[in-house]
């Protein structure tokens, strides 16, 4: 019998057999989108910030670069605690490259756009300078940023002149994370009020963390109000581990019979809680436990075992609540009874890859029924068994993981190319999914 999992630099072959079962607890690791906004406002901050359970893989670590050319000390983010020591913000000699990494881009847009007197030059690989960038452009332009790029400023490269900006109340047309932190990031340098309305809420981490940092910022009914020009003070940061890793075991433990999977702190902010609701209804036996605030974030250990699922209709503004879930969720409605429809998903499109069509085309190889809507998929699941064969990641991480999943439920191996992608989120993911297909014990006790 060949092992579950063969990992090579190049591809990863996923070797599934009848009697296959995920058991174990699971420290997942630490949340990504937190990572870059502690490291972020750590050098806006006076005083050293501490980050204890950093993410330390390839986004985070591009942030972390763009910062330290900036002109910061950070420690090795392999560090616990990392250590963030702000210096005086110079001009960099070289351009930033924010790697495959859209929130490093954008987050750092809204940072630098009110850098008055200072020039700075952006880039990323081939998927982030693909992707679009008007939507925060837009917005800084109105507050009096400079920026230019290819597709009049819409695509990386970017160069930004640094401009005295002035506040500005934006109605932004999309529920985006990174939208709304960009331009909260240009307003703490700005003299008044900055105002953010956004169509849905999206994850509040920056919200939250600049409250935290000192500045005077609230938030009621989609709409975020800052007042510009607070000092922020250091602060010492527990990262929460991310729901959007945790979601491959808690969907890998939904659809393997025998599955009994327990996650320790993860991140429960209600922005984010989106994928364990449409699991809970699509029937997933899924128990949070021990639940408490870590650093002004909630967080729960999350226990799933194996139930029959059933599919769902998912839209709306449950959309952003689970935006980077979407690639896993398919994976748990090919495994359920009947038609999952998923709608208002048309940002998938210009993710890392377009994960619609991603998930379309895999599955479909996997033997699943998929319909593919200019918003969103409609997966026909629970009636064939799916067929082990070749993948295409897309060399996108959330596709690589998801496809993981579904692989190891397959008849017969498939093999996954490229697979070194899962260093952009959880870069330990291919030996954790190795240590829970052991013959682990239960983790009932540990709840
Ligand atoms: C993120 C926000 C989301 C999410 C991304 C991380 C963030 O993007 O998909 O992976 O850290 O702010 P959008 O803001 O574009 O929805």
């Amino acid at each position: 019998m060949p092992a579950p999992i063969q990992l090579t630099p190049q591809w990863v072959q996923i070797n599934p057999s009848s009697d296959l079962t995920l058991r174990g607890t699971v420290a997942v690791p630490g949340d990504k989108s937190i990572s870059h906004r502690a490291l972020m406002l750590g050098c806006l901050a006076q005083g050293t910030t501490t980050i204890t359970g950093i993410l330390p893989s390839a986004d985070p670590q591009s942030t972390a670069q763009c910062l330290r050319d900036l002109g910061h000390e950070i420690s090795p983010l392999t560090a616990d605690p990392v250590l963030v020591q702000p210096g005086e913000w110079r001009e960099p000699l070289q351009v930033l490259d924010c790697g495959n990494s859209g929130t490093t881009m954008r987050l750092l847009l809204g940072l630098l756009a009110g850098r008055a007197g200072q020039f700075f030059c952006l880039t990323g690989d081939d998927s982030l300078r693909g992707r679009p960038m008007q939507r925060v452009v837009t917005p800084l332009r109105q507050m009096g940023a400079e920026i230019w790029g290819r597709q009049g400023g819409t695509r990386a490269p970017l160069a930004v002149q640094g401009q005295v900006l002035k506040p500005i109340a934006y109605d932004s047309p999309i529920a985006s994370a990174q939208v709304k932190s960009a331009i909260l990031l240009a307003g703490l340098g700005c003299d008044g009020i900055t105002q953010v309305r956004e169509p849905a809420p999206s994850r509040d981490h920056t919200e939250r963390m600049l409250r935290a940092f000192g500045a005077d910022i609230t938030w009621e009914h989609g709409t975020v109000t800052l007042q510009g020009g607070a000092v922020l003070r250091g602060q010492s940061v527990v990262v929460p581990g991310d729901m959007s890793s945790a979601a491959f075991w808690l969907v890998a433990g939904a659809i393997t019979p025998g599955a009994d999977i327990l996650l320790t702190n993860v991140g429960v902010n209600p922005s984010r809680t989106g994928i364990l609701e449409v699991l809970e209804a699509m029937g997933a036996q899924i128990t949070c436990h021990n639940q408490r605030m870590v650093a002004g974030e909630p967080l729960a250990d999350i226990r799933v075992q194996y139930s029959a699922l059933e599919g769902v209709a998912v839209g709306g503004a449950l959309i952003p609540r689970l935006i980077d879930e979407i690639p896993i969720l398919t994976v748990a409605a090919a495994f359920a009874q009947g038609k999952t429809v998923i709608r208002d998903a048309a940002e998938l499109r210009v993710k890392e890859s377009d994960r619609l069509t991603a998930m379309a085309t895999q599955l479909t190889r996997l033997g699943v029924m998929v319909e593919e809507h200019p918003d969103g998929l409609t997966i026909h699941g629970g009636s064939q068994s799916l067929m082990g064969t070749e993948l295409q990641t897309y060399d996108d991480h959330r596709i690589a993981m998801a496809l993981a999943i579904a692989a190891l439920r397959a008849q017969g191996a498939s093999r996954l190319a490229p697979a070194g992608c899962v260093q952009i989120s959880y870069p330990q993911f291919w030996e954790t999914l190795q240590q829970l297909c052991q013959n682990n014990p239960t983790p009932s006790d540990a709840v």
